[in-house]
């Protein structure tokens, strides 16, 4: 390609190329690999070539990024159980190709995509069971749990976007094993971190209402002013859900926002099995919901929803000479924190559209069914040990617990190690009450029983070979 920026006569053979390279990681995602592809000499020298000056062929290129991407960490594969992954949806990506080839920009009308967009968060309000179908595509749970606390904050303060926070004292009241997008978010919006009031969490780790209610009436007694109480619907660490309509009720009670972040676990909300655990969802000023963790689609995807789309309008809103406002139609821009946004919700609406939300529901569903499976299985293990209760939705924290060791906490950070090397299965670390523990999370469509079953035939297998003398805690 010589000094231009058309693909020219090779665009064609790019494009069916690329399709290829899609459908070879397609073919591969469907069944676990055995190891992780080691990076080779070669690819790491590739990544280390200075700025290009000149171009290379295309197909060439294409294959360059696809060795990249086959020794990368692909939450796509079924065994990746790190973290909160998420499955790279097939649809999904074909939707961000055809999105981003159109490129359209969803800050000011973008005609048929607006109305796409606001099509996709009625859908999303409806498979949630929210009933305000207004809100706008984020890219992830911490953009969208910014958006939702900047809009209490207006509430709760009219006007401190104006004349910020001086004379104000506010606070946020959340689980103390909230997300810690919520402190960035109290750190961000002005109110310090010192204002995020920990609550205290009951033996299946969701917020105690009784000690919430007592934290807003001493600080109403000391003169701060409540902004939000923010209910987790599904914690990072254990999966836990917080009981929103005991929230819900002290938030009446003091007129209060009550904003529910289910990055993680709100599609869950959906199924049959678990929807009892988010009642009084419906009663919440706003939600978060990432649709790239438990809906399955590509990054990045997350829906901030809420009730009274004007409280955004009042917080975002800015009246610029080049923003046209006709009617007094709200522009994207007037109620987002982003101007520039990519056509986030097509990936989604495609994805409805092909599967249908049944099929959603119903990946839900195996995937905490699976962490059920894991649950009972470790349980019964003479090796393993799980929490006290079992998992609300797919997150399962279990140890490994070898005869005559020592120190547990070392082991079981060895063998995450061990299993991460190995390369059959993916699987991260958390630290709860003060030890170390294994923490597979379950997201993803492709994951089987069957790969549930091999982790713990790995994290045994990799527990029990030596060396496991660690000194004892002192
Ligand atoms: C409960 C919760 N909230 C917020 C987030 C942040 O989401 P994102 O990574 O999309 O910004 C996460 C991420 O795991 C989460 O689990």
């Amino acid at each position: 390609m010589k000094d231009s920026l058309s693909l020219g006569a090779s665009r064609e053979a790019a494009l069916e190329h690329a399709a290829a390279l899609v459908a070879h990681a397609w073919r591969d995602f469907d069944s676990p690999r055995e190891s992780e592809t080691e990076i080779s000499e070669l690819l790491i020298n590739e990544l280390r070539k200075p700025l290009p000056e000149q171009g290379s062929d295309v197909i060439e290129s294409l294959d360059a990024a696809g060795d990249v991407l086959d020794a990368s960490l692909a939450q796509s594969r079924p065994r990746y159980l790190a973290y909160i992954g998420s499955s790279g949806l097939e649809i999904g990506a074909l939707a961000d190709l055809l999105a981003h080839s159109y490129d359209i920009n969803l800050a000011l009308d973008a005609r048929a995509a607006t109305r796409l967009e606001a099509q996709t968060i009625g859908w999303l309000a409806d498979f949630l069971g929210f009933p305000a179908r207004l809100g706008s595509f984020t890219s992830g749970g911490t953009i969208s749990n910014i958006t939702a606390l900047a809009a209490a904050r207006e509430r709760a303060l009219p006007g401190s976007r104006t004349t910020g926070l001086s004379d104000t004292r506010p606070a946020i009241y959340c689980s103390a094993e909230a997300h810690y997008s919520i402190t960035r978010a109290a750190e961000l919006l002005g109110f310090g971190r010192n204002a995020v009031r920990d609550i205290p969490i009951d033996e299946q780790r969701r917020m105690q209402p009784e000690a919430l209610r007592a934290a807003i009436a001493l600080d109403l007694a000391n003169g701060v002013t409540p902004v939000a109480v923010i209910a987790t619907a599904g914690t990072t660490l254990t999966g836990s859900v917080d009981p929103i309509a005991a929230l819900a009720d002290i938030c009446e009670s003091f007129g209060i926002w009550l904003h529910v972040d289910g990055a993680y676990g709100l599609p869950a909300a959906s199924a049959p099995l678990t929807a009892p655990l988010f009642a009084g969802l419906s009663r919440a000023d706003s939600v978060s919901v990432d649709a790239h963790k438990w809906m399955f689609v590509p990054k990045a995807c997350s829906a901030v929803l809420v009730r009274d789309a004007r409280t955004l309008a009042r917080t975002f809103a800015h009246d610029e000479a080049y923003i046209p406002h006709e009617d007094d139609e709200l522009n994207a821009v007037d109620i987002t924190l982003e101007y520039s946004r990519p056509l986030r919700a097509m990936k989604l609406w495609l994805a409805l559209r092909v599967h249908g939300a049944q099929a959603f529901r119903a990946a839900i569903a195996d995937n905490c069914e699976q962490a059920q499976h894991l649950y009972r299985s470790a349980k019964a293990h003479p090796r393993f040990e799980v929490l006290a209760s079992p998992p609300q939705l797919s997150i399962v924290p279990f140890r490994h617990v070898l005869p005559g060791c020592t120190d547990l906490d070392a082991h079981n950070l060895d063998v995450c190690a061990r299993m991460q090397r190995d390369g059959r299965v993916y699987i991260s670390p958390a630290t709860i009450d003060g030890q170390v523990w294994l923490r597979p999370c379950f997201t993803n469509f492709r994951t089987t029983m069957a790969d549930v079953d091999i982790t713990l035939k790995i994290a045994d297998e990799l527990g029990c070979i030596g060396p496991h003398d660690h000194p004892p805690t002192k």
